[in-house]
């Protein structure tokens, strides 16, 4: 059983769309809609958790009726997200019932609606495998590490930087103890597999595409188009 759990529940502030970013329409089809369409079509997924803010569960469910007649969405649930990325996930894996401590559980920002198939099928495999998988792309900068007064300390070796994306995926025995354990010593990560490495479990990367990004400022809409444009040329 793989369910994929779709943190949706942020501000979008860094957009500055006046709401939630993922609820803003890309080329016509909300943001949220077009990547829960796209796991849809992935035969190997079998269910979506959809995070959000407690006041837009209601919103977002009745969308989501309406895409699932247009799209034909996977079986689906709503639930009400936290402050943090990190408390939203959690909400999204207690809000999965009757699951086995081996089943993989994929996590996926909603804001990233440009995931390509061989990703989440390739993600889903080395999870499986190996426990936990995390999407990312070779660093194409060279990155500087600094301290606080912006004096360079040191630059790492760019040809072992990975830029980190989502889809993570995990057996859900991992990422379950991986969130108890952060939230006992008071851990926030700024991804899943942060929380998954401090139990020392290894990570494996699944080398994704470019194509994947973030949708977090206004001119990643103007690339997002681009990549789209580009998408339906190739059909
Ligand atoms: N997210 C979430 N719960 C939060 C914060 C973020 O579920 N408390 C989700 C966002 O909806 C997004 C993903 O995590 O799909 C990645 O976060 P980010 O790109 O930072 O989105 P926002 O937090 O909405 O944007 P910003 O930081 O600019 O306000
Ligand atoms: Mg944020």
């Amino acid at each position: 059983m793989v369910t994929a759990i779709f943190p949706a529940a942020g501000k979008g502030k860094r957009m500055q769309a006046g709401m939630n970013k993922v609820l803003v329409e890309l080329e016509g089809v909300p943001i949220l809609v077009r990547t829960l369409a796209r796991f849809s079509r992935c035969q190997a997924v079998d269910r979506l958790v959809v995070v959000v803010a407690a006041h837009e569960v209601e919103f977002v469910t009745d969308m989501l009726t309406r895409a699932d007649r247009e799209y034909g969405l996977k079986p689906w649930l709503v639930t009400a997200g936290g402050s943090e990325r990190q408390y939203s996930v959690w909400n999204g894996i207690q809000a999965v019932q009757g699951a086995a401590d081996d089943d993989i559980i994929l996590v996926h920002d909603a804001a990233r609606p440009l995931v390509s198939e061989k990703t989440i099928l390739e993600t889903i495999r080395v999870a499986e495998a190996k426990g936990a998988a995390i999407a990312a792309v070779p660093a194409k900068n060279t990155i500087k590490l600094c301290n606080a007064a912006g004096e360079v300390v040191e630059t790492p070796d760019r040809s072992r930087l990975w830029e980190v994306q989502t889809p993570q995926g995990f057996r859900r025995g991992i990422l379950v103890r991986a969130n108890q354990q952060a939230m006992a010593e008071s851990f926030l990560g700024t991804d899943d597999a942060s929380l998954v490495e401090r139990l020392g479990q290894k990570v494996f990367i699944v080398e994704s595409d470019y194509r994947n990004i973030k949708l977090t400022t206004p001119e990643d809409m103007v690339i997002a188009k681009a990549f789209l444009a580009a998408e339906e040329e190739n059909e």
